[in-house]
């Protein structure tokens, strides 16, 4: 048996030891996370507070005591110097010292709560020593994963060398489960919200037309993570693309906390995440909540999404 311990004790030589005490701070607070969860609804922790974040969503009350527990485990690591949330306007200055910027969605799929669905929190960590090196791309990230509060809690994460995941025991030990995770490169079953189909743009109209016709399943749970995870699990494609009636908008999910850390982990379970003709890893970040269309899954499917969107560009010049 190998425990979130044991693995992280491997890994000291490769990330060093300041890097290791920021992953052992955020995974204890995804637990910590993970037990308030479990009783929130006898704790009076439903519906929502009347305060609503800097992109003018409701905040719930477990949006904002995931957001304090992260930011907890961020004071007690020496190596943190910025905590970036969904949840928080700006960067939060966390140690004058410190190496690393650590950037989270607290709880992904809020809205389903309420419902008892699977819920998540999605971390990244940079190198940023000033708050003008945390817009940087996807790439640089060192560290990148989810916990997905489910049946099962669970811990799915990358440092550079594979996808490793870990299942939370009764005694609140995470126990590796998966040591190298890989996304299967072919899978007939697309995420996506149908019922914003008349904002799509051409070539998501298309290839869903065409998965539909060719015998593909839906599935939508509404959190990224628990979408991501069956992804992890059986294959498959998530779309969040742009809003075409409102260009310049980007989409719904946001570049540097649910994006970016997803990507990584994606392309290294095998898999691709691109916004069209770019991959998501690739973008230059221009503001902290920036929002961007989002395809990422099985190799061979996004593939296909990747290829329509050079034809369109391609179409384009030629024009
Ligand atoms: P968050 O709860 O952190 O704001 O994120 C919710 C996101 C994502 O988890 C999910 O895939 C998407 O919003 C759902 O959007 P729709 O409500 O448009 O289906
Ligand atoms: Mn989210
Ligand atoms: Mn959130």
């Amino acid at each position: 048996m190998t425990t979130f311990e044991t693995f992280l004790d491997a890994q000291t030589d490769a990330l060093g030891g300041d890097l290791v005490a920021v992953l052992r701070a955020v995974a204890e607070a995804t637990r910590k996370i993970s037990d308030t969860l479990k009783t929130s609804s006898l704790d009076g922790l439903t519906g929502a507070t009347e305060i609503t974040n800097v992109q003018g969503e409701a905040q719930k009350p477990l949006d904002i005591l995931s957001n304090d527990i992260l930011l907890d485990a961020c004071r007690a690591v020496p190596s943190v110097a910025f905590a970036v949330s969904e949840e928080l306007d700006a960067e939060v200055a966390i140690h004058v010292d410190g190496r690393y910027a650590v950037i989270f969605d607290p709880l992904d799929g809020s809205s389903n709560l309420d419902v008892n669905v699977t819920v998540g929190t999605i971390f990244s960590v940079i190198e940023a020593k000033s708050a003008d090196e945390i817009l940087k791309s996807g790439r640089h990230q060192l560290i990148a994963g989810y916990a997905a509060y489910g049946p099962q809690t669970t811990l799915v994460l990358t440092t550079g060398r594979g996808v490793q995941i870990f299942t939370l025991d009764a005694a609140g030990t995470y126990v590796m489960t998966t040591a190298d995770a890989k996304i299967t490169p072919e899978a007939k079953e697309f995420a996506i919200n149908a019922a914003r189909r008349a904002s799509w743009d051409d070539v998501v109209s298309a290839y869903i037309e065409d998965a539909i016709d060719s015998g593909h399943n839906m599935r939508w749970v509404g959190s990224m993570v628990a979408d991501t995870h069956r992804i992890f699990n059986r294959g498959g494609v998530f779309l969040y693309p742009a809003d075409r009636n409102k260009p310049g908008a980007g989409g719904r999910l946001r570049l540097l906390y649910e994006a970016n850390p997803i990507g990584l982990l994606v392309e290294a379970a095998g898999g691709e995440a691109i916004i069209g003709n770019e991959k998501i890893l690739d973008i230059a970040p221009t503001s902290l909540h920036q929002r961007v269309p989002v395809i990422f899954g099985s190799k061979a499917e996004v593939d296909k999404l990747a290829t329509a969107y050079r034809a369109r560009v391609l179409e384009a010049a030629a024009e």
